[in-house]
């Protein structure tokens, strides 16, 4: 779709995706057909002089909630986790750099081989200049979901709207997967969301963007073109604000 970039309601983005996002059939790891497909969505919104950061969880590989249940103690379980954000991270900085994007990891905890470390001002900078910032090792601290990470980036990096990207298209009443008679909604407040426990992002994540007035869109990414729709200001699942 060509669009110039005054058609765009908002000028940065930032895009939540979830680890699962990246795994094909296999049902873990990264299928490069997928990664492949989702950076080419996101090189056409930079293409347009979008300004986009990303957040990626790491559970097609390790989720720390989870190895937590199964008897690893909690704190190292999600320092496990942190590591597989870092190993999507660098996934996505590939299969971007691939499409001739220019886009840069920032991590939470200093791994600084690897990628560079989080610094704000410098993450801020690389948005200006176009580049895709890829922000890895979710907020750096155990207890927390890559969810409140990506809530956290976008009040810190001053975005003008949050994506969380996920299997399904926008926020219903019930698991539509498991519910035939649930409702999509077009529109939610935060508080409707907490209260409802519709369970879409954490508590700690929501009241951070209600608290910060972050304009918050679940979509479906799988719906080509959903991320452009949305960056347009169309009606593409369900916005809470
Ligand atoms: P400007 O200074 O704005 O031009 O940004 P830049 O990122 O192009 O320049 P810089 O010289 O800072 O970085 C050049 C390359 O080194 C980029 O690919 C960075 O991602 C990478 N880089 C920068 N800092 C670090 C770091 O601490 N660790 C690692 N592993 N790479 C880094």
């Amino acid at each position: 779709m060509a669009s110039s970039s005054q058609d765009f309601k908002y000028r940065r983005i930032l895009l939540k995706l979830s680890g699962e996002a990246l795994m094909g059939e296999a049902g873990y790891g990264i299928e490069p057909a997928i990664i492949k497909r989702i950076a080419g969505e996101i090189a056409e919104l930079s293409k347009n002089g979008v300004e986009i950061a990303i957040v990626i969880g790491g559970g097609n590989i390790f989720r720390g909630a989870g190895l937590a249940a199964s008897g690893i103690d909690r704190v190292t379980a999600d320092h496990m986790g942190m590591l597989a954000t870092i190993m999507n991270s660098l996934a996505m900085q590939d299969a971007l750099e691939q499409l001739g994007m220019h886009a840069r990891v920032m991590s939470a905890i200093v791994i600084n081989e690897i990628c560079e470390d989080y610094i704000r001002r410098r993450a801020v900078r690389h948005l200006e200049k176009g580049r895709i910032v890829i922000f890895a090792a979710g907020t750096g601290n155990p207890f927390f979901t890559t969810d409140s990470a990506a809530s956290l980036r976008a009040v810190e990096i001053n975005a003008d709207l949050l994506i969380k990207a996920t299997k399904v298209d926008g926020i219903y009443s019930a698991d539509p997967l498991r519910e035939k008679a649930a409702e999509r909604y077009d529109k939610l407040s935060y508080d409707e969301v907490i209260v409802q426990k519709l369970g879409i992002m954490d508590t700690t994540a929501i009241v951070l963007c209600r608290d910060n007035k972050m304009p918050l869109r679940v979509l479906n990414l799988m719906n080509p073109g959903s991320l452009m729709r949305a960056a347009l200001g169309q009606n593409e699942g369900t916005l809470v604000s």
